[in-house]
């Protein structure tokens, strides 16, 4: 079990946002939490999403995954990136529980890296908070302040800058934690063979809500309504539009927004959406509704698939949200909502009273048989 080594709530109220800092010795204690032939494993998989960067003379390149061997991979100046590895390793999974004190909803993923000596991905910004973890090996890091910086590199994809001043300079080892928030130009260079583990968080922007809103709008056809003004008179001003007839278009649409029904069941949607593949399998066989009933009074404990995305809204527990899709608990079965959300596992026990109602049942049969829970192994 990894436990973090210092007050992740002083650290929130010092740097999260504002600036990047070096957290030496982040863990109590750190072992990593995958081997790195298991990490050449998942750039294999087809639905991971890996990549190979090498810089060879300079020359910047980028190969996508997956990769059915690494014989003619160079063993300096490369690395191999997988994303959403907590989704597909339960090493990863372990490594990011201590975090799970930060909101589920901003929670983007856990990148691992396996860097070869000289290797990185290249002074870069991103716009992520991201805790990039140092496993084994040695790394230096340099990260510089927000400001304006010329792309580099197009053509490798890899979001490159040209070059910037460090207000970080420093080398990483084993347990060692660099936190860059959004906006700070960073890059890594690795002294010995190494393996790091970045936990991202991502912050959606104003255009992305306003874009993903009109999406839902869309989607379950609301607001498909006509401006309506049956006391229309003629007027002189032929081309103009009246602050009136503004201020009613306007409120068309500010009703459109404000409607909190919509606007509460497109947030949990929206915020519940993963990014990445999630390893989801349905139950095969298909749980039976006593089995279930019955591994509910034995409680025995069900899993959340990793990286699942389970939400709900402070003042509504009646509905929650699993993946991008609103779900509503049977009456009565409100509790369900923080023991499916705010738990990455449960039991019978957890829910109490509403362990036996069977609307409940019936709903959380459904949810295993999609693969959205299954029972610990
Ligand atoms: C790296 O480890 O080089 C990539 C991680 C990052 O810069 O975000
Ligand atoms: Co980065």
């Amino acid at each position: 079990m990894y436990q973090l080594n210092f007050d992740l709530n002083s650290f929130l109220s010092t740097h999260w946002h504002r600036k990047p800092t070096i957290i030496r010795n982040g863990f109590v204690e750190f072992d990593d939490p995958i081997t790195p032939d298991e990490l050449a494993g998942l750039a294999m998989e087809e639905e991971i999403d890996s990549r190979f960067v090498t810089n060879l003379d300079g020359n910047w390149q980028a190969q996508h995954g997956p990769f059915e061997n690494f014989d003619d991979f160079p063993d300096t100046h490369s690395q191999l990136v997988i994303q959403a590895a907590n989704h597909w390793h339960p090493g990863l999974r372990e490594l990011a529980e201590p975090f799970r004190v930060l909101p589920n909803w901003l929670f983007d993923d856990v990148m691992i890296c396996l860097s070869m000596p000289n290797g990185g991905v290249g002074p870069h910004i991103d716009q992520y908070d991201v805790f990039i973890i140092q496993g084994m090996g040695k790394r230096r890091w340099r990260v510089g302040d927000k400001g304006d910086y010329k792309d580099a590199n197009h053509h490798t994809g890899l979001r490159q800058i040209e070059g910037f001043d460090p207000i970080i300079d420093e080398v990483l080892e084993p347990g060692d934690i660099l936190y860059i928030p959004p906006g700070f130009p960073h890059e890594g260079n690795t002294i010995d063979v190494s393996m790091s583990y970045s936990i991202g968080y991502r912050s959606p922007k104003k255009l992305e809500l306003l874009s993903g809103f009109a999406d839902y709008v869309l989607t379950n056809e609301l607001g498909d309504i006509h401006y309506y003004d049956p006391n229309l008179q003629t007027r002189e001003e032929h081309g103009m539009i009246p602050t009136a007839e503004f201020d009613a278009l306007n409120n068309m649409l500010m009703k459109l927004l404000n409607d909190p029904k919509a606007k509460s069941r497109w947030m949990g949607e929206q915020l519940s959406q993963s990014r990445h593949e999630l390893d989801i399998m349905p139950a095969e066989p298909p749980w039976a509704a006593d089995e279930l009933f019955q591994f509910m009074e034995e409680n025995l404990v069900l899993e959340k698939v990793s990286g699942l995305k389970a939400l709900y809204h402070e003042d509504d527990l009646s509905v929650i949200f699993l993946n991008g899709e609103s779900i509503e608990l049977p009456e009565g079965c409100e509790a369900a909502a923080r023991v499916l959300c705010d738990q990455e596992a449960f039991t019978g026990e957890d829910l109490g009273p509403i362990a036996n109602n069977p609307a409940l049942l019936a709903l959380l049969l459904e949810l295993c048989n999609q693969g959205y829970w299954y029972p610990q192994a």
